[in-house]
């Protein structure tokens, strides 16, 4: 296990980081317009999406997990309106249209679920609202956009109320959507929507839920490209399937967890040598591994497999997985890699990340 002393890592149990610059600091991205409100100040509030670069699934089980922001976000408003109490909640999601994205009825009423749970939290119940939210993170492609979307209510009402709530309270909150949504989340992705920078994640005890999150600063942007499959990624099925092979074949998957573990400490090393081949490595290898928890699906392999051929140092599926999207490191042949992706029916985006 390596040390990541260079790093100058702060355990920040839930403490607050200085609320990052927003999208004016972000590098431009190729494939997806920005919503023209994202390119605004600082003092817009946003919930941001995420990659996990490293780490996704074992993560739940106590190992680290290296994630990070991506230049796409949401944003939500409210409005006090007339009539009997109630939120009606309009979700604009320009330009991340999912062709083929299968909407799951059984969980189409989680945002206004966790509305009012948001609410109730609050001492808002009751209220009549309006909450229009605007979005451009694809729905449901493992890039944390069910984080992102709390993050951006629970700040919203935080505004619109003057209720003054710091990141950390923002944080817990949104970590209660979070299991409203998928169960049992480790907690990483409303940790990055919340504070919307680079960190090493490992999650608390069940009983605690304290996290260790250490802020981690690329030297420079990791040029990536994102590929999305166009399939739903459902989080909570994928978690909930990894728990019961779990529970039925503990020593090898805690093996399997384990040596995720590794490869994330290992790619904390990487970034701090800025030593992408072996970033790159890593990715590979992590992907073998989700593989091994059957998290993977043949467009995800077909996807990682024409980034590899296409000139990518790595590539992984990023998220919850059976669907979803994958992570190319590409400091070259980035445009290459997009133009093979999309070439074979799927979408890419191109993005910096850090
Ligand atoms: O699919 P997403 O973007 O919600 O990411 C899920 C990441 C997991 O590690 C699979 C679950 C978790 O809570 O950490």
């Amino acid at each position: 296990m390596l040390d990541t002393e260079p790093l100058k890592p702060e355990a920040l149990p839930q403490a607050g980081f200085e609320r990052p610059a927003a999208f004016g600091r972000l590098p431009a991205f190729a494939d997806v317009r920005p919503a023209s409100d994202q390119r605004a100040s600082a003092q817009h509030l946003c919930g941001y999406g995420k990659v996990i670069l490293l780490g996704e699934h074992a993560v739940v089980y106590g190992s680290h997990a290296i994630a990070a922001p991506i230049p796409l976000a949401m944003r939500a408003t409210v409005q006090e309106i007339p009539g009997n109490p109630g939120v009606i909640l309009d979700v604009d999601r320009r330009g991340v249209a999912q062709d083929r994205a299968q909407a799951d009825p059984d969980r189409q009423d989680i945002p206004q679920r966790s509305v009012q749970l948001v609410l109730a939290h609050l001492g808002l119940a009751g209220r009549a609202l309006r909450i229009r939210i605007s979005s451009t993170v694809p729905a449901a492609m493992g890039l944390g956009s069910s984080a992102a979307f709390a993050v951006a209510v629970i700040r919203a009402l935080d505004q619109h109320f003057g209720l003054a709530l710091d990141d950390a309270q923002v944080n817990m909150l949104a970590l209660r959507c979070e299991e409203l949504a998928h169960g049992t989340p480790s907690g990483i992705d409303n940790t990055v929507a919340t504070y919307g920078r680079p960190v090493l994640y490992q999650r608390g005890e069940e009983t605690h839920r304290v996290s260790r999150i250490q802020p981690l600063t690329f030297a420079r942007p990791l040029p990536l490209a994102i590929g999305l499959t166009g399939r739903s990624s459902s989080t909570v099925e994928a978690v909930a399937a990894v728990r019961r092979a779990w529970q039925r074949e503990s020593t090898r998957y805690e093996a399997i967890f384990q040596r995720i573990d590794d490869i994330v400490l290992q790619g904390v090393q990487a970034l701090h040598d800025q030593d992408l081949p072996r970033l790159g490595a890593l990715m590979n290898a992590c992907h073998g591994h989700l593989q091994a928890l059957d998290v993977s699906t043949r467009e995800l392999d077909e996807l990682v497999d024409i980034a590899c051929r296409n000139g990518a140092l790595g590539a992984k599926l990023t998220g919850g997985g059976r669907g979803g999207s994958v992570v190319a490191l590409c400091p070259e042949n980035r445009d290459r890699v997009a133009d093979a992706m999309c070439r074979a029916g799927y979408r890419a985006l191109k993005m910096d990340l850090g």
